[in-house]
């Protein structure tokens, strides 16, 4: 991978959006239908792509080496990727692997993709159900951020980005909150400052090896929620509900005292917890999560969780629970 593209000059924010020039695109679906005059000045050849975990697999990466086969795809072309992050994810997985990579310029067009997905260069499929069991590491040239796209992201796809933001808030405190309150979308200053909050943790840990796996606080716990439920709670929401978890689990511990769990709690209560959530919550004890948790851990023998330990959120390792 090349770790040069993993620096701030990688992102720009365009409020008005240039339609590529030269190139390939790929593109969600939904979005060509919802900006058809963006799309109208089509010059370039596109795929579209129905955007959502089934789009990331095998068959589709297939597909889109075909796209770039019949159009001549060369190692210096550029393939433009607009979507949210799952077709960010699959378009670039393609790209880093086609003719051993081309060029790559993302528009992420979800919340979600513009504050995480389409940052760090993690590109990904899913593979006999397990999630992003193939992929490679793969920044992109840049990474272009329209807010205006968000004007037609459904409340609760917002939400999911709003979700990833909170954790992002908890790590380093100096970033903004969303407006957990209404519809409103993050201005372009709170999407870059989170953008580039993502961009410097991953320049500096590429490779997911240190600091940058603080970012998956939430993230143990929030899989097992989406597991158990069987992915009817929403990413964003499981890794909420996943940090509410995670705060519970160190007060057990005595990782951390009351004064500290109490106001890490403030801050979280201030997310929209769906009713159907809370309801589940409600519904399962820790033995439940547990086997999922295991599965869920990643190396070695340990359990390994982002806890909060003291003033801190660190990466604990736990022998038995
Ligand atoms: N690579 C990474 O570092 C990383 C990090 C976090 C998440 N992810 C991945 O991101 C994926 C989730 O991304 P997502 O939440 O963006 O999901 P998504 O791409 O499925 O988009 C969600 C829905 O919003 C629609 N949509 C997209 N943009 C829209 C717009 N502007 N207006 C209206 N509708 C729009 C899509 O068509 C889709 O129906 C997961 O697969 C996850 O694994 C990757």
């Amino acid at each position: 991978m090349n770790s040069k593209f993993l620096c701030p000059e990688a992102l720009e924010i365009q409020s008005s959006l240039l339609y590529p020039d030269s190139g390939l695109i790929v593109c969600d679906a939904r979005i060509k239908e919802l900006y058809p005059d963006f799309f109208a000045a089509n010059q370039a050849p596109t795929c579209l792509i129905a955007a959502g975990e089934d789009a990331k697999n095998l068959n589709t990466v297939q597909s889109l080496y075909q796209f770039f086969l019949r159009n001549s795809l060369g190692r210096s072309d550029m393939v433009h990727v607009f979507g949210g992050g799952t077709i960010c994810d699959l378009a670039a997985y393609a790209v880093s692997t086609y003719k051993r990579g081309c060029r790559l310029q993302l528009y992420p067009s979800t919340l979600l993709a513009m504050v995480d997905a389409a940052i760090g260069g993690k590109t990904g499929i899913n593979f006999h159900n397990l999630k992003n069991h193939i992929g490679s590491f793969y920044p992109a040239e840049r990474v272009i951020l329209h807010k205006a796209f968000l004007q037609t992201l459904a409340p609760d796809e917002l939400r999911q980005g709003m979700a990833e933001m909170l954790k992002a808030h908890m790590l380093f405190e100096e970033l903004p909150l969303p407006d957990f309150t209404g519809t409103e979308i993050p201005d372009e200053e709170d999407l870059l400052a989170h953008a580039l909050y993502k961009m410097s943790v991953c320049q500096e840990d590429p490779f997911d090896k240190g600091p940058r796996m603080l970012l998956n606080f939430g993230h143990s716990f929030g899989h097992a929620l989406e597991s158990h439920s069987a992915y009817r709670i929403k990413h964003g929401d499981a890794v909420a509900a996943g940090m509410n978890m995670a705060c519970d689990f160190s007060l057990q511990m005595n990782f951390i005292d009351r004064q500290q769990y109490n106001a890490r709690k403030e801050t979280l209560k201030l997310y929209p917890y769906p009713a159907e959530l809370l309801d589940y919550m409600q519904s399962i004890g820790f033995e439940e999560l547990y086997p999922y948790l295991i599965q869920d851990k990643k190396n070695g023998a340990n359990l390994r969780l982002i806890l909060p330990v003291g003033a801190e959120i660190k990466l604990v390792e736990l022998n038995e629970v």
